[in-house]
């Protein structure tokens, strides 16, 4: 009989952390809660590794904790550029990587996907887009696919074109019309970052050029992305928005979960609409597109400058529509650099405190 899978989770108390704890308890047969890593709150709960990030020695643990013989598979679902160093010490530990956060593969997907040649499903997504593409190409050749189609629900803002951006606030912000998740994801939802980010993390995943994946507004959040094939016809990926679906799939890829969510009732589900993305309100991913064209450090400096301006705007140092501004102006004020792992850090500690000048700047 197989052992338990032992499973470490990066972000333990967090909207994903705590979805996948769901997961995990209602299959002791197959998965164990091996080690826990929370940022200020601890968790109530058993593991044989903990930490959180104020332990002195968090990042040493943390290390030893994804690399351990034991350990089969890290979820790491951590926000932000910090989830990097133990993303990176678990590939080369030739461990399986659920990844929700997607700031990663944005920031160092050349190198991410290079530690991860060593199996095919060495990374397996969370996010729930990447999760559907990652089903519709099972069996399927990359060669039959002409296009992925990431699905935006729009967030608060999309249905609302009349709103000034500008005066937006905070609690506006957070208000997700569909899914319930952590404040900086939600809040890159409202900007279309959050699509942005996806863009350069399905390009590295799949290994599509960026012109061949495009975004659709979908505000139902029931198809949640489709893979279009060269013979003409589409597969999607459907059911109603529950995070602890996609988690189970990376979990327990390449077996399905019984009765992981609820089935989706599609008589009661209405009509599915889609509509284009609106680049002129939303100019976001069309920001991404270029920094990932440009290479080396661009995607970091989108990815850190969006990091310190979201701060800044839940400090209430900035306002709603100065985010997207702020990060489209540390890419044209960067002045470039390589692309290897000291350069890609770099790069994000030059936007962090080109972002931190500039809402000085505001400020006084
Ligand atoms: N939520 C979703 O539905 C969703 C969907 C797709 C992708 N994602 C991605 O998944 C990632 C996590 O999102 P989330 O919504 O779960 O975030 P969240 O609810 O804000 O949770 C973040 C987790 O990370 C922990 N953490 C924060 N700083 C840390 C540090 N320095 N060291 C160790 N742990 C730290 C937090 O601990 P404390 O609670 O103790 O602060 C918490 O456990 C993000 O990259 C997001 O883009 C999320």
């Amino acid at each position: 009989m197989r052992r338990p899978l032992n499973v470490v989770i990066l972000g333990a108390s967090g909207s994903i952390g705590t979805q996948a704890l769901d997961v995990i308890d209602r299959h002791p047969d197959r998965f164990r809660v091996f080690g826990l890593v929370t940022g200020k709150r601890a968790l109530d709960r058993e593991a044989r590794y903990t930490a959180t990030a104020v332990d002195p020695d968090c990042e040493a643990r943390t290390e030893e904790m994804v690399t351990h013989p034991e350990c089969d598979l890290v979820l790491v679902a951590i926000p932000g550029a910090r989830a990097l160093p133990p993303t990176l010490a678990a590939l080369r530990a030739h461990k399986k990587v659920a990844l929700a956060t997607k700031e990663v593969l944005v920031m160092a997907g050349d190198l991410v996907m290079e530690l991860a040649r060593h199996s095919q499903d060495a990374i397996r997504p969370v996010d729930s887009e990447h999760s559907a593409i990652w089903q519709c190409l099972w069996g399927e050749h990359l060669d039959s696919v002409s296009r992925l189609v990431l699905t935006a629900t729009g967030g608060p803002f999309w249905s609302r074109p009349a709103l000034d951006l500008a005066s937006v606030t905070l609690e506006q912000a957070l208000e997700h019309p569909r899914w319930s998740m952590g404040p900086k994801v939600t809040i890159d939802s409202a900007t279309m970052m959050n699509k942005a980010l996806e863009t350069i993390e399905a390009h590295h995943l799949f290994g599509l050029p960026l012109e061949r994946i495009a975004v659709l507004i979908h505000p139902q959040a029931i198809v949640h992305s489709l893979v279009e094939f060269v013979d003409g016809s589409a597969k999607a990926q459907l059911g109603n928005p529950d995070m602890r679906l996609p988690i189970a799939v990376a979990l327990s890829y390449p077996d399905r979960l019984p009765d992981a969510v609820p089935p989706t009732a599609f008589e009661a589900v209405g009509p599915l609409e889609f509509h284009r993305l609106d680049e002129e309100r939303f100019p976001a991913v069309r920001l991404a597109r270029e920094a990932a064209l440009r290479r080396g450090g661009y995607p970091a400096v989108l990815n850190a400058a969006n990091e310190a301006a979201v701060d800044s705007f839940q400090a209430g140092e900035i306002g709603f529509g100065e985010i997207v501004g702020l990060v489209e102006s540390a890419l044209a004020a960067f002045p470039g650099g390589g692309s290897s792992m000291q350069d890609i850090l770099e790069a994000d500690r030059w936007a962090r405190d080109y972002v931190r000048s500039r809402v000085g700047i505001y400020k006084r």
